[in-house]
């Protein structure tokens, strides 16, 4: 049709979760304890906002028990497209031996979601590994991280493979090898000398390619994908200091993980500039890695500016995530769009839909493969209720531009998958920064879900095929 705001053809939408933020029942049915699991279990986090009660992760909204609530919320609302990620902890407690019970519950999960007729994105690996891989060596930062992740992929794979055909192998390494070692850091199980997170990254990404490796050669059908937090910085000016400042802080906190994926190796930019903890990888492994992915899977959320400085003062430089990247660049100074440096921690609800048409452009134009927005939501510390409705505003706004962006330059995307199906533990404010299509009673204790008021822009979507205003 003419219609601007009708969804294209082959853009699927929906929600997504993951089985650590969500599931509950850490230690049920033969669960083993996860890295994650075990930092919150630690109590020492609370300096990083985390709340006294370790333990409310372990219950979080039960889903464990309550998957089919989940599944009927999100069918309710008419979306097509179900995010979930397997607990690798759940099916293999040791990392070795199978857990039959933890198997069966993602059974009844896919099988639950493929009765309400929407298609299954599966996660393998979204921050919750055994916690004796790390225990034993330091999980992503050893090789042998390697083999272990193939047994797991091999294992959902065989399980999983005729009923799932989009795949996710691991989400965000580029965020969880830069944010999780300052969890364990202030949990005192590391120091700083013992996190490296090129050495994450470099590992995370060959398992990856394994993975990849074995879905396509034991000839399953489906789409494979990594995904990569992307906070596209775009250039303050068009001086070409800026312009290369934006496109250095790209490279470093996304391309770090992308262009190997495509390209066989790290961008130009990262190998001219990274420390000395920087291994580069071999030509077999660079020819391991080419072309491990059928479609780019990004989460995006906000969007970045960025100048070159000659300053020393670089605000991020101390912030998990962004900080272990900026000091590989002192040189570029980045701002999230549309933030001042007072409200940093507001950057996931702030309505600038520019950044998801920077994210999708710039994606494109890097890789021009097909792209998954595998995360992109609405997350308010001052809104925890029911009455949500700029969530409403900011999904049709950020969908608005990105259904625009495809159509103005023919760029192919597959999904949009909104961060998140229903109110989950954050690693950042526990329940304390909403991201939910579906409300959670945490506040009652009675974790029934319900819908918010800006439910009625998903239902009015799928009926009439078209971005509500
Ligand atoms: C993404 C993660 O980076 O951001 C999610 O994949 C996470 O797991 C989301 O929940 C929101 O961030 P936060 O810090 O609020 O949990």
């Amino acid at each position: 049709t003419d219609d601007p705001f009708a969804v294209p053809n082959g853009l699927l939408i929906g929600a997504g979760v993951s089985a650590i933020q969500t599931e509950g029942a850490w230690d049920e049915d033969g669960k083993g304890e996860s890295a994650a699991d075990h930092v919150l279990h630690t109590g020492k986090l609370t300096k990083l906002g985390f709340s006294n009660d370790s333990h409310q992760h372990d219950v979080a909204a039960n889903s464990y028990r309550r998957y089919k609530d989940d599944v009927k919320a999100a069918a309710e609302l008419g979306l097509k497209l179900y995010r979930l990620s397997i607990s690798w902890s759940r099916v293999l407690p040791d990392g070795v031996a199978r857990n039959e019970k933890g198997i069966q519950y993602y059974h009844d999960l896919i099988d639950e979601v493929l009765k309400h007729n929407m298609v299954p994105l599966v996660t393998l690996y979204h921050f919750d590994h055994p916690w004796v891989l790390e225990d034993q060596f330091k999980g992503w930062q050893s090789d042998k991280m390697i083999d272990y992740f193939k047994t797991y992929a091999s294992l959902a794979f065989k399980e999983y493979g005729s009923k799932v055909k989009m795949w996710i192998t691991i989400n965000e390494p580029n965020m969880y090898c830069t944010y999780f070692p300052s969890l364990f850091k202030e949990a005192g199980i590391y120091t700083d000398a013992d996190m490296d997170h090129y050495a994450c990254i470099r590992v995370s990404l060959l398992a990856h390619a394994e993975a990849y490796h074995i879905f396509k050669d034991a000839g399953y059908e489906g789409q494979v994908g990594c995904s990569a937090l992307l906070m596209t910085a775009r250039p303050n000016s068009t001086r070409p200091e800026d312009v290369y400042a934006a496109d250095a802080f790209n490279q470093v906190s996304a391309g770090v993980v992308l262009s190997p994926i495509i390209h066989g190796d790290y961008p130009e930019i990262v190998k001219a500039h990274a420390t000395k903890q920087f291994v580069p990888f071999t030509e077999a492994e660079r020819q391991r890695i080419t072309g491990t992915a059928d479609f780019i899977a990004i989460n995006a959320y906000y969007g970045m500016i960025a100048s070159y400085s000659t300053s020393s003062f670089n605000p991020f430089i101390h912030i998990p995530v962004i900080g272990p990247f900026m000091s590989d660049v002192p040189f570029v100074f980045v701002m999230i769009e549309g933030v001042d440096l007072q409200h940093m921690m507001s950057m996931f609800s702030v309505v600038e839909p520019d950044a998801i048409r920077s994210a999708v452009l710039w994606t494109w134009n890097e890789y021009k493969m097909p792209v998954l927005i595998s995360e992109n939501g609405y997350g308010d510390i001052s809104n925890l209720g029911k009455k949500d409705r700029t969530r409403g505003v900011y999904h049709s706004a950020f969908l608005r531009t990105l259904v625009s962006t495809m159509k103005e330059y023919s760029i192919k995307v597959i999904g949009y998958c909104t961060w998140s199906l229903i109110d989950s533990f954050e690693w950042s404010a526990g329940f304390g920064r909403p991201f939910g299509l579906i409300h959670v009673d945490y506040e009652g204790g009675s974790l029934e879900r319900s819908q918010k008021d800006s439910s009625q822009f998903w239902i009015e979507l799928a009926r009439t095929g078209r971005i509500p205003l």
